[in-house]
């Protein structure tokens, strides 16, 4: 890979994961569930890993990483659409599905990607992360755990 489709791709990832963080803080003033805001506020700092290391891996090519402000097209669009329609915290846990199956797809592709194997790791890690995040928020709806709480 070239070092400027590298250093496109990384700053790509690493908005989409600033996005993730602002649709995080949002989707938790939702969750009324104790036990599920837990896990999701551990999982909000897993995005701020990915962040802190994307932007490590940006400057290490003399770039500058992305602002940490929102990019208010696609992922914050699409989760913030949806909390408007559903309350509470099933209302969340379904916007925030949303917007980690957009990450999962995003980090599917990268992966791909013929990256140098300093960067694929940090990708594949978080990656990992993004499978374990959706697992858990779909199993949550499955579960109703919005029901089991009132
Ligand atoms: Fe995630």
């Amino acid at each position: 890979m070239e070092n400027s489709e590298i250093i496109k791709e990384l700053k790509s990832l690493c908005q989409l994961d600033i996005d993730a963080v602002h649709a995080y803080n949002e989707c938790l003033h939702h969750i009324d569930v104790p036990e599920v805001k837990r896990q999701i506020e551990h999982y909000r700092a897993d995005h701020e890993r990915h962040i802190k290391d994307l932007s490590a891996l940006i400057h290490s090519y003399k770039e500058k990483a992305p602002d940490f402000s929102p990019d208010l097209k696609g992922y914050m669009l699409d989760v913030f659409s949806k909390i408007r329609s559903l309350s509470g915290t099933e209302g969340a846990l379904k916007s925030l599905k949303g917007g980690e199956n957009l990450t999962n797809k995003r980090y599917a592709k990268a992966i791909d990607q013929d990256f140098p194997a300093n960067i694929r790791s940090v990708i594949e890690k978080n990656y990992r992360d993004e499978q374990r995040h959706l697992t858990y928020v779909e199993e949550c709806i499955d579960n109703k755990v919005w029901k089991k709480a009132a």
